[in-house]
């Protein structure tokens, strides 16, 4: 299959993910099936698509008979099979439960065409694991996007295993249709680039809160003097802390202890508090988003050390194959979220001796030895 072939793309789940993804579906020209598990939900990711593409509207960024266009383009099931039934490509983004995952590639692997590719918006699992609960792992591939689909533009094109290389350049001329950029993953490791690269920042907030350093306000006040569209508590919450503890536990089980999360996020968790989409979460998000105070800022906080964790966990992905070259993960980390710049062009104005020192310092400090420095920013031989 080639992409001009691929005519009506399937989306599994309406959720934050689900609903932006068929978004940039149906903006990219195509027919778009969106399913959840209850009509509820359904109608709640349509509704949100219309208020988004209102927004468009309202900035020219579309025209009222696109808008038009689109909702005629899309139509909305609670059952799996009849949503799939004529799909050339479906995307799942349902929670990140494994089980739930390979029931779900169970359900479309029996009930779509067999020309279509499956492809995963995982944040975080194994495109192998999952592949394997289908008949055609050699049309299984990731595919995940970020928060908002509709804004960002970065997209993970992830090799399982079995992968074929078809799949993968289907995969990856789709999102370059929908006006993305794709970077190929070449491996299969855990939390691909972006959020593996992220990952180590997550235990670096939990300890700032757990041994009273800083409150989240006075880190996020400063992250955002410096120049971040959001603060790295406040995108905790707007991406749900729900996928942040779900992360952390994946990350802890597969990868390192040090991953294991905060007791103050599993307390949030069971109090129903999970960010933006509960109006309540670090953050209350009742009336919209937070005021920040930045005159609350934790001035002797310095931005290096996220730098230089980042820089760190970014080396692990080159020692192991994982992407293909420092330019790609750059290309990555800054299509991915709001960073200006990637984590090697930083580090190349700071210099990886300085980087290697301050990951030293921190895994000391902290007792957390995925903050060790890894030998290739030791060497610095980027
Ligand atoms: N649809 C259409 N337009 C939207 C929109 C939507 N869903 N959401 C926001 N916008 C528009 C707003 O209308 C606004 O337009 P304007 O500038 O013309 O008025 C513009 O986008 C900016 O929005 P805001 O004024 O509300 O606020 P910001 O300037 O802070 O931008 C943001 C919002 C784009 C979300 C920005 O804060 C940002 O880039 N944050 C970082 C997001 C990030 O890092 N995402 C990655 C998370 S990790 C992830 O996704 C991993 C995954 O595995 C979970």
């Amino acid at each position: 299959m080639k992409v001009e072939d691929i005519k009506k793309i399937a989306v599994m789940g309406a959720g934050d993910m689900g609903h932006g993804i068929a978004e940039v579906a149906l903006l990219a020209g195509y027919k778009v099936t969106m399913r959840d598990i209850e009509q509820r939900f359904v109608d709640r990711g349509l509704s949100r698509i219309k208020e988004s593409l209102e927004k468009l509207l309202e900035k020219q960024k579309i025209t009222e008979d696109n808008k038009k266009a689109m909702l005629a383009n899309i139509e909305t099931f609670v059952d799996i099979a009849e949503s799939v039934t004529d799909a050339d490509f479906v995307i799942e983004a349902v929670p990140e439960v494994m089980d739930l995952k390979k029931q779900v590639f169970q359900a479309i692997d029996a009930a779509a065409p067999r020309h279509a590719i499956l492809a995963s918006n995982t944040s975080n699992m194994s495109v192998t694991e999952i592949a394997s609960a289908t008949k055609r792992p050699e049309q299984v591939v990731g595919m995940h996007f970020f928060n908002p689909a509709v804004l960002m533009k970065l997209v993970e094109v992830i090799k399982g295993e079995k992968t074929s290389e078809a799949t993968m350049q289907v995969t990856y001329d789709l999102a370059l249709k929908m006006n993305k950029v794709p970077v190929r993953v070449e491996k299969d490791s855990i939390g691909f680039v972006y959020n593996r690269i992220n990952a180590p920042t997550a235990i670096l907030l939990r300890h700032i809160v757990e041994k009273g350093i800083a409150a989240p306000e006075e880190i996020d006040a400063k992250m955002k003097k410096v120049g971040m569209p959001m603060g790295p508590y406040e995108l905790m919450d707007y991406v749900g802390l729900d996928v942040a503890y779900h992360s952390a536990c994946y990350f802890a089980d597969k990868l390192s202890r040090d991953y294991e999360p905060a007791n103050w996020l599993k307390a949030k968790i069971d109090a129903g508090e999970l960010g933006k989409k509960t109006g309540k979460g670090i953050y209350d998000w009742s009336k919209g988003r937070p005021e920040i105070d930045l005159s609350r800022a934790k001035e002797d906080f310095d931005p290096t050390v996220l730098i230089a964790i980042q820089v760190n966990e970014a080396t692990k992905l080159l020692e192991g194959g994982v992407v293909e070259s420092a330019d790609e993960i750059d290309k990555a980390m800054i299509n991915g979220g709001g960073a200006g710049f990637g984590p090697f062009q930083l580090a190349k104005g700071i210099g990886y001796d300085k980087l290697a020192k301050i990951c030293d310092e921190l895994a000391q400090k902290f007792s957390v030895k995925v903050f060790e420095p890894t030998e290739t920013l030791k060497k610095g031989n980027i």
